[in-house]
């Protein structure tokens, strides 16, 4: 079976894009999986882009394996520019995050927003990358909304729907967020892929 490493810790994401790629014949692993230490590599960029390609290279150079690598995040309407790539670093665990969140949005009613992400694909022999973008649209709740799903899922509900991601769950999720819309172009690039 062929071998896809995704640079990341995260026992969500490897579900997430294990669930779309088992079904086309790739054996999927995380930097959990291999042998080898692999660093956390610094993000320095200033785009979703620019990160991936910082996490894939990396792994994929220490791993010598055809790698993944995402970088995402959630944009606010009325907080241009605060989050977005830097959407980790705006306060340090998933609850304080979306405590800060909602504190900052309180009394606000331009409550738009969206999730990004863009996956990196990049093959260590030809040192070839290639991008997938996906998004999904949607509004922060006024408070946080069941316990599914990780981040900021609890406060955002997607457009078309009354519940937020972290009650709608992956049956949900997975077919419509940000990351299943960039990994389904990935999954069709992946699919004429030697
Ligand atoms: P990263 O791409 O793992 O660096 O994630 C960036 C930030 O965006 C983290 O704080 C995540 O919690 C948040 N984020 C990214 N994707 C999602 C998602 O699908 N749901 C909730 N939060 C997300």
């Amino acid at each position: 079976m062929k071998k896809l490493l995704i640079a990341t810790h995260n026992a969500g994401k490897k579900k997430e894009i294990s669930e779309v790629l088992g079904s086309i014949g790739w054996e999927v692993l995380t930097l959990d999986d291999i042998s080898l230490s692999v660093p956390e590599p610094e993000e320095t960029g200033t785009t979703y882009e620019e990160n991936a390609l910082i996490k894939a290279k990396h792994a994929g150079d220490i791993s010598g394996l055809l790698t993944i690598a995402d970088d995402s995040g959630i944009e606010v309407e009325a907080l241009p520019g605060e989050l977005g790539v830097y959407s980790s670093r705006f306060a340090k665990s998933d609850e304080e995050r979306v405590q800060k969140l909602l504190k900052t949005m309180e009394g606000q009613t331009k409550r738009g927003a969206k999730f990004v992400s863009c996956i990196v694909i990049y093959d260590p022999v030809t040192q070839m990358h290639n991008s997938f973008f996906g998004e999904v649209v949607g509004k922060l709740a006024e408070e946080p909304r069941g316990s599914r799903g990780f981040g900021y899922d609890p406060i955002f509900i997607p457009n078309g729907y009354e519940k937020t991601f972290g009650e709608l769950g992956n049956e949900v999720k997975n077919t419509i967020s940000h990351r299943a819309k960039a990994l389904g172009k990935m999954k069709k690039y992946l699919q004429n892929y030697n």
